[in-house]
């Protein structure tokens, strides 16, 4: 069993970490929040509403985002463009808006388009705006990947190791960014991450899962004195 009788609660405006071994079932538990994995028994709620059972659209319209461990980057898009297809107020796809509104959804997208830059100059991805993502490195696609979530402008986000294969400069700089989101625009943060220096010093909240299992939950401070969690984790 992946995920078993995990019980948990991500406070909202919160940074949230999710930490664990390899195989422990992080990636497995967000696939059931996020509507990919249907869960054999127990319930997702999103605040006072039952999300579970949801398909993936459906939780994205509920305002939650999540991001893949292996980024999901369209290949014969440009590295703008695939940015671009996070945000869904896009007006100039809609047929109505599109004829008789073109003035609206012009302006829409140069907003779009200058957020996009504004985003990839943040992860220094600016210089492949308008290359293919063939010609980006493992770490950079999964920059790439988190630039979405944060064009997505969703409330909530699941972000699944958005650190893995950066360097620990940006890996803190994507990190302060989150904190930024969470103050400035009251985004709340649930985040997979295998760097536990920076989720302890970047989080509000920590979760440590075990072999399906919730192992323990507390501060940064509680989880990184605490012995099981030692044991099951940091002494591997
Ligand atoms: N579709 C699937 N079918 C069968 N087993 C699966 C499936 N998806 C995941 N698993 C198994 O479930 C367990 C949990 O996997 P999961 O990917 O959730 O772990 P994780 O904590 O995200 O690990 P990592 O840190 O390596 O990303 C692993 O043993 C994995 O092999
Ligand atoms: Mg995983």
């Amino acid at each position: 069993m992946a995920v078993d009788g995990v019980s948990l609660q991500v406070e909202r405006e919160s940074v949230t970490g999710l930490i664990g071994p390899n195989g422990s079932g992080k990636t497995t538990l967000f696939n059931l929040i996020a509507g990919l994995l249907k869960a054999d028994n127990g319930k997702i709620l999103l605040g006072n509403s039952d999300i579970t059972g949801l398909a993936p659209h459906e939780v994205f319209r509920k305002g939650i985002y999540r991001t893949f461990q292996s980024p999901q980057i369209v290949p014969n898009l440009s590295v703008l463009e695939n940015m671009l297809l996070a945000n869904s107020l896009r007006a100039g796809e809609r047929l109505f808006e599109s004829i008789l509104r073109r003035r609206t959804w012009r302006s829409q997208e140069t907003k779009l388009i200058e957020k996009a830059y504004e985003y990839l100059r943040f992860l220094n991805l600016d210089e492949y705006a308008n290359e293919t993502p063939s010609v980006l490195s493992g770490g950079q696609l999964k920059l790439l990947e988190i630039g979405r979530a944060f064009m997505s402008e969703a409330p909530i986000l699941l972000l699944d190791e958005p650190a893995a294969g950066v360097n620990p400069t940006l890996a803190r700089k994507i990190f302060d960014f989150l904190e930024h989101l969470r103050r400035e625009r009251g985004v709340t943060i649930f985040v997979i991450e295998h760097k536990v220096d920076v989720v302890f010093e970047r989080t509000d909240h920590v979760f440590v899962m075990n072999k399906g299992r919730l192992l323990f939950s507390g501060t940064p401070q509680e989880v990184a004195a605490n012995q099981s969690v030692i044991d099951a984790y940091l002494g591997e």
